[in-house]
């Protein structure tokens, strides 16, 4: 199947590890022209590097060190983008990280960052990106969350409620400019190999395959193994491509299954 993607340009935040480096990589082979920010400009750089020697003819990349807590920084990622192609396609909200544990312990600066993270950073930049995604007849955005947007557990603050906020903009935005062609939908993780869990095994001095053997038997997933990041970056060139046409404000659980909410 063609996807369609040529030619397309998307935004990705939290582009050069993970999920959304994985995405860039597929995105490239399509043949699309990519934004993608993170903080560390190093690793940025490296993965344009890595990426440009086996892209599709007339794929382009453009890594942007931001950080999506800032105002300033979103700002800046959405001119060089529209500077550079003139337009905006598709937007992936994907920046993020974990943060979890017992309510009792999360002060508000705790509270105040993950919701800075995870909710302001993807209504300020949606709400940037919006004029060139309607100048451009329309578009796709996609804003990766957990599982724990549907089915909040214990100690799963305040994670879970950022991830429900998540879902519910996804929704209403959904609604509301529908009629502009631009489609919102939510990718909903449970486990997926990335940088965050070679990092996790990195400080408990084990193998990650080891950590994702242990993750994959401790969560009783049904299909037995933890996700690779390739599994998002398929399913997320879908939701951005015009094949996908008729898919909006849904929130797809990619988890193996895991999560009892369909
Ligand atoms: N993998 C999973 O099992 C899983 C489960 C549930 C939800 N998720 C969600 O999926 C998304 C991707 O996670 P991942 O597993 O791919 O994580 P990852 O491997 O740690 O990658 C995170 C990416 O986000 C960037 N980032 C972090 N904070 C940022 C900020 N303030 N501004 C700009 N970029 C920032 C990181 O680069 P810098 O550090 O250089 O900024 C990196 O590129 C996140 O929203 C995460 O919460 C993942």
């Amino acid at each position: 199947m063609d996807l369609e993607l040529a030619g397309k340009v998307v935004l990705i935040t939290g582009g050069s590890d993970g999920l959304g480096a994985a995405l860039v990589r597929t995105l490239a082979a399509e043949g699309a022209r990519v934004a993608f920010c993170a903080r560390d400009a190093d690793r940025l750089n490296r993965l344009a590097a890595e990426v440009a020697p086996t892209a599709a003819a007339g794929a382009e990349f453009l890594p942007v060190p931001a950080d999506v807590t800032r105002l300033a920084d979103l700002e800046r990622f959405v001119e060089q983008a529209v500077g550079r192609w003139g337009r905006i396609d598709g937007l992936v909200n994907n920046a993020g990280r974990s943060a979890a544990g017992p309510f009792a312990s999360h002060t508000d600066e705790v509270w105040d960052a993950d919701l800075q993270l995870k909710v302001h950073s993807t209504v300020r930049l949606t709400r940037l990106a919006l004029p060139h995604l309607r100048a451009a007849g329309g578009g796709s955005v996609i804003n990766t969350l957990a599982i724990a947007a549907k089915t909040p557990g214990a100690g799963s603050t305040p994670t879970s409620v950022s991830r429900a906020a998540g879902l519910a903009l996804t929704k209403a935005l959904s609604k509301e400019l529908g009629p502009d062609g631009i489609r919102v939908n939510a990718v909903l993780i449970g486990l997926l190999e990335s940088g965050q869990w070679d990092r996790r095994a990195a400080e408990r001095g084990i193998g990650v395959d080891e950590l994702y053997a242990e993750l994959s038997r401790g969560s009783d997933i049904p299909l037995g193994r933890v996700g690779r990041a390739q599994d998002f970056a398929d399913l997320a060139a879908f939701l951005l491509s015009p094949r996908a046409g008729y898919l909006t404000g849904v929130g797809i659980n990619l988890d193996g299954g895991l999560s009892p909410a369909p």
